[in-house]
């Protein structure tokens, strides 16, 4: 039965930060609605679609007055009427209305809220969860049974914490666990562990953006000890049943001609930060390495993935901005092995869809993304199982736009077949 958009509408709520934000909702013909809000990042690539904003003096300028005026004065007119089934028609109307590479127009923010309102509101309409319909999209099979690794935040850092250290996140990946609820309990008693260790060392003080411990560290080495001892400290053995991942968000502290470790008073060329990344690898039990190098950094990618990307997963965020055409031509280049993917990075579902075929084509790993500036909307947890994602990521066990996440993904585990969670591998891109 078809179903067609009656509604198209937005307003102004609040995010995880205190800050406004998008939620759009799509009514159809037959009653069923979607409805969805969109994240926003604190560490942005610079090639991300624009997170539009008011700017002025009301609520420090981030007020989102514009991207809501765009979607009822030139998105829902264009979307009224039309079958709600056609995802990627509507996503292409969307994109069309924008014209601009980066959605400068309409605002990625007002267009990742709609199209994944529609997403939702095309599930209602099948009738089936949106992880279901996600799948029947991107044209994947119904029968996979797939639940993504979490992959959780134990220290926050950079942007994320007042750049009190320079490497952003500190997180882990339960690499023994059978299933994603013992996945998530684990990390939970590593989290426990690390809460108690800083409170010993008097330096527990509070949670940073994304729920994370707030990082007290006289170094950014000290913060990978630290964690290798909050794992020891669970009873779980580290490289064994827990792996490190990081984000160094390497475009947040430098560039090629010079990364600067405040930290650790030093500054880095490109070439010594990958060999200080690979003394990390020898080390400590680090699996997963993110933006090592800078956004514009092509040759620090080509040259981490060709130094580390056999033994660990490389992973480009703010580099390849789930754009399916910079996937590929990572790939040729042999820069990355693993694309972080956030649907407010590209703004439409349509176009992560793209994206993550662009990394299943070349065999790389890729992990599903909220953003810091979070809500309690559940679509990242749908867009991973439903996408097929190898990983999911949306920081830390405290914070509920945080737990609302790995919670959503505990009852869709409960309809997969047992043994579902993707047990973490290398690449072969
Ligand atoms: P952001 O950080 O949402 O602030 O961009 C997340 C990340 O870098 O992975
Ligand atoms: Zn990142």
């Amino acid at each position: 039965m078809t179903d067609t958009i009656a509604e198209v509408r937005g307003r102004e709520v609040w995010d995880s930060r205190g800050r406004p934000t998008v939620e759009a909702e799509v009514r159809l013909a037959s009653g069923r609605f979607g409805r969805a809000i969109a994240p926003s990042g604190a560490s942005t690539g610079s090639r991300e679609a624009l997170d539009l904003r008011d700017g002025g003096s009301r609520l420090g300028g981030f007020g989102v007055h514009r991207a809501l005026k765009g979607i009822a004065e030139v998105i829902a007119p264009a979307l009224v009427g039309r079958d709600i089934a056609d995802q990627r028609g509507l996503d292409e109307a969307i994109i069309a209305l924008d014209d601009t590479p980066q959605k400068t127009r309409l605002g990625g923010n007002a267009l990742v809220a709609v199209s994944l309102a529609a997403a939702w509101a095309g599930a209602a309409a099948a009738d089936v969860p949106l992880w279901r319909h996600l799948r029947r999209l991107a044209g994947l099979g119904m029968e996979a049974a797939h639940v993504p690794l979490p992959m959780i935040q134990i220290f926050g850092g950079g942007r994320h914490a007042g750049n009190r250290i320079d490497v952003q996140d500190f997180l882990v990946l339960a690499l023994s666990a059978k299933s994603f609820a013992e996945a998530v309990e684990m990390t939970a008693e590593v989290y426990f562990a690390a809460a108690a260790l800083m409170k010993a060392k008097g330096r527990l003080n509070g949670v940073a953006d994304e729920g994370g411990i707030w990082p007290d560290f006289s170094s950014n080495e000290e913060g990978l000890e630290l964690l290798t001892e909050a794992i020891e400290g669970a009873g779980l053995a580290p490289g064994r049943d827990v792996g490190i991942a990081l984000d160094i968000a390497a475009s947040s502290f430098g560039d090629a001609t010079g990364y600067r470790l405040a930290l650790d008073d030093r500054t880095l060329s490109t070439g010594e930060l990958v060999e200080m990344l690979a003394r990390w690898c020898d080390a400590y039990p680090i699996v997963s390495i993110e933006d090592p190098v800078g956004e514009d950094d092509d040759a620090g990618f080509v040259a981490a993935t060709s130094r580390l990307g056999r033994s660990i997963q490389i992973i480009g965020d703010d580099y390849l901005t789930t754009n399916a055409g910079r996937i590929a031509e990572a790939g040729r280049r042999g820069a990355c092995n693993a694309v972080l993917l956030k649907a407010n990075q590209c703004g439409t579902v349509s176009e992560l869809i793209d994206a993550s075929a662009a990394a299943r084509r070349l065999g790389w790993n890729a992990i599903q993304s909220g953003r810091s500036g979070e809500s309690e909307d559940v679509s990242l947890s749908h867009l991973a199982v439903g996408l097929l994602s190898d990983q999911i990521k949306v920081g830390s066990m405290a914070r509920s736009e945080r737990t609302a996440k790995w919670n959503e993904v505990l009852r869709i585990e409960e309809a997969m077949p047992p043994s579902a969670l993707w047990r973490f591998k290398l690449p072969r891109g």
